[in-house]
């Protein structure tokens, strides 16, 4: 049996099959809260040495759920006779047939991977050396953590992977749903897991959105390949974007224009070599060759060139022998020809503009407080700072509910007291506020519209009506663009 066929043979199961194995899933509780308690054991170390302590963990529990776990999810082996009383006699059958499990006698273990992930299940390749198929990771969390489905009603993930964003989008009632990707073995998988979970979504191989070209859609989402290829090391499909990294998202950010409706949103995460928010905001810009979308630019710092060289080279060979010593050196010898010592890590999200093009950039330190709705409210709150005065005047600006007024003072003898405005979760650039603009912004926290909090604070810092006008119009607009105020 051919292994790189196993997600075509999954795909091609007949309806029975595969609902049996849905069914062994749910019984067995084989969910997103027991993967989430592995999950904590060992954050943030590499596989290598997190793994085998999860794995162990799994074996003390003994119910049906840690054992599909252990085997779908760690790559560990289980007792055959466990996993089939856990599966089921049937779904476990099916699985064997096709090459899914694997038994060795007493032992059995899978020669893929499935996850439980945001209400559905995706089946991916294990990490091998011949070009895998990835299933949901860290950067795919990020990436669904920022959207929002809120109005729209088709989208298109470009470079699916195994499926999990749009099966994630599909779950969440987006009425028509397209993953390209264009590796053909990806998009058996996707296939595999659009029937699993019972989600309808169209699948097409091809080359970013050429398998959709003269279609529009409403969003489009995108983790394209973006670790930057040394010359030396054989490329993986789903790893690699160019000899920068950045080369396919870029391309992608190009065909936007042609795949978005006029209002349409797009969400693109990428890491870059670029060393700073202008450079890259350019380089943004350029790739989308058009100004008709309003831009929001979410930058961080990224992994040094020594921790992306160690994290890609474990996935080459996850027991750290010489391979891993080589693969390292291949990336690091890369990463320093491009003058890199970091990279960054971008979020874009574009959007049709509302007729005030706008564009910021923030650059917290992670991506973490950045919420669909929030990078929403700040695409608004920019377009808004280009508003005339009397469309100000009649809105009702306030401050974003991610700030927090922060009242600091010192214990040495001076005593001195600062104000700031401080993000939850890094979702936006924390400022120091001088007095006067902060009791402001508790004005426009507390009064709307803008005309009723320019009364209230007037008369507070006991400033005529016309220089308070024009002091907070500034203010605003300023603090549009910045991330502190929001309308709404
Ligand atoms: C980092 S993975 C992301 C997978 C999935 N979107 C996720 O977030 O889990 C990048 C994906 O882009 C696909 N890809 C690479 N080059 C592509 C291209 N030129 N056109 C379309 N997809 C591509 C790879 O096959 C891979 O599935």
């Amino acid at each position: 049996m051919d292994p790189r066929a196993l997600p075509r043979r999954l795909a091609d199961l007949p309806d029975a099959e595969i609902a049996a194995l849905r069914a062994a899933f749910v019984r067995a509780g084989f969910d997103e809260r027991s993967l989430a308690s592995c999950e904590a054991i060992a954050p943030r170390q590499l596989d290598a040495v997190r793994v085998p302590a999860v794995l162990h963990e799994l074996s003390t529990r003994g119910d049906d759920g840690s054992r599909l776990l252990a085997v779908f999810a760690y790559g560990g082996e289980v007792a055959t006779a466990d996993l089939t009383a856990a599966l089921g006699a049937e779904a476990f059958a099916v699985l064997v047939r096709v090459g899914a499990l694997v038994v060795d006698g007493a032992r059995t273990r899978a020669a893929l991977r499935v996850l439980p992930y945001r209400g559905v299940w995706i089946a991916s390749d294990e990490f091998h050396d011949d070009d895998p198929v990835m299933g949901p990771g860290m950067t795919t969390d990020e990436l669904a953590n920022s959207l929002s489905f809120a109005g729209v009603t088709s989208l298109v993930d470009v470079g699916c992977g195994a499926g999990s964003l749009a099966l994630v989008a599909k779950a969440s009632g987006v009425a028509e749903v397209v993953g390209t990707d264009i590796d053909p073995r990806a998009i058996d998988y996707a296939r595999f897991n659009g029937r699993l979970n019972r989600l309808e979504c169209e699948w097409w191989v091809g080359d970013l959105g050429a398998p959709v070209a003269g279609r529009r859609f409403d969003a489009v989402v995108s983790q394209p390949a973006y670790v930057a290829q040394p010359e030396d090391l054989e490329g993986s499909t789903f790893l690699h974007g160019g000899a920068r990294g950045d080369e396919l998202a870029v391309r992608l950010l190009g065909q936007l224009d042609a795949l978005l409706n006029p209002r349409g949103r797009a969400w693109v995460l990428f890491d870059t070599p670029d060393p700073g928010a202008r450079q890259i905001a350019d380089r943004v810009n350029a790739g989308l060759g058009t100004g008709r979308f309003d831009l929001c630019l979410v930058v961080t710092p990224g992994n040094s060139a020594a921790d992306q060289s160690i994290g890609y080279a474990s996935l080459r060979d996850g027991g750290l022998g010489r391979v891993y010593a080589e693969t390292y050196a291949a990336y690091r010898r890369h990463f320093a020809r491009l003058g890199v010592e970091r990279v960054r890590h971008v979020l874009v999200h574009a959007r049709g503009t509302t007729g005030r093009a706008a564009g910021f950039v923030v650059e917290p330190a992670g991506l973490a407080g950045f919420s669909g709705a929030l990078l929403e409210r700040l695409l608004d709150a920019v377009a808004w700072s280009g508003a005339t005065d009397e469309e100000l005047l009649a809105a009702a600006v306030r401050p974003n509910e991610a700030a927090r007024l922060v009242h600091e003072q010192s214990l040495s003898a001076s005593g001195d007291v600062r104000l700031w405005v401080r993000f939850e979760r890094g979702a936006g650039v924390d400022q120091e506020l001088s007095d006067t603009a902060a009791l402001l912004v508790t004005c426009l926290r507390d009064h709307r519209p803008l005309r009723a909090a320019i009364a209230a604070w007037a008369e507070e810092v006991e400033l005529d009506g016309a220089e308070a006008q024009a002091q907070v119009l500034m203010f605003v607009r300023q603090g549009l663009r910045s991330g502190l105020l929001v309308v709404g």
